[in-house]
């Protein structure tokens, strides 16, 4: 399986047969290294409705004819842009799809969401994480979360083999959490994410990696534009 990092907290994971990509924020993404036009994919994964998650979705699903799987409420709204293929999960809920499985985890956060030109948030469900396993390997995606010790529980429940974590501090938990996180979740490898986007989430990766080695867990602070094979 390949993972390749388009920066924020997009991700585009490559199996033998099928492309998925994760919160696809490349439009006004002043780090994107593609263009959303550019992107191929089979599924797009969202972990929750904020603009810098759902980002390119519509039009990325649209463009590949991909099948799109969120909240209820996300999927909803997505419908009504137009995206034909929308699969809808709840919090603790995974489905088996062509590619694999996903299944949605808990995420301390919010997901409102501000269409443009509109003053008042659009109620899009809440934040959630997702767990995606395909060709015997799990991966877990936090979404935007704080730390929380839920993420015990999918430590325990899951054999997580790579766990992409938000490092950014300010909106969701910073480097000294996402060590502790990583040390729940226990991952055979972690991804830093969610972070150098804005200004308020200026993060050193590097000494987050560092922090990790400390406690005997792996990471690797992935470059934009990178792609690794696990
Ligand atoms: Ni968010
Ligand atoms: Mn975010």
């Amino acid at each position: 399986m390949k993972i390749t990092y388009l920066s924020h907290s997009c991700f585009l994971v490559e199996t033998s047969e099928y492309t998925i990509l994760i919160d696809p924020f490349l439009t006004g993404n002043p780090l994107a290294p593609v263009k959303a036009a550019d992107v191929r994919c089979d599924a797009i994964l969202v972990t929750h409705g904020h603009g810098d998650h759902i980002g390119d979705t519509a039009d990325i699903a649209k463009a590949n004819d991909a099948t799109v799987i969120s909240s209820y409420e996300v999927i909803d709204w997505l419908s009504r842009q137009g995206v034909k293929k929308g699969h809808p999960l709840g919090l603790g809920g995974g489905f088996n799809f062509p590619f694999g499985r996903v299944k949605l985890t808990v995420a301390l956060h919010s997901a409102g969401y501000k269409p443009e030109g509109s003053e008042d948030f659009l109620y899009l469900g809440v934040a959630a994480g997702v767990l995606l396993t395909a060709e015997g390997k799990t991966i877990y995606h936090a979404g935007d979360t704080a730390l929380t010790l839920d993420m015990q529980l999918i430590g325990q429940r899951n054999r997580i083999d790579v766990a992409m974590l938000p490092i950014g501090d300010n909106f969701t938990m910073g480097p000294e959490d996402a060590v502790l996180a990583a040390e729940f979740v226990k991952a055979g490898l972690v991804l830093p994410m969610h972070y150098n986007t804005f200004p308020p989430i200026k993060q050193d990766a590097e000494a987050f990696v560092a922090a990790l080695a400390e406690k005997g867990i792996k990471g690797n602070a992935i470059k934009i534009g990178e792609t690794i094979t696990v």
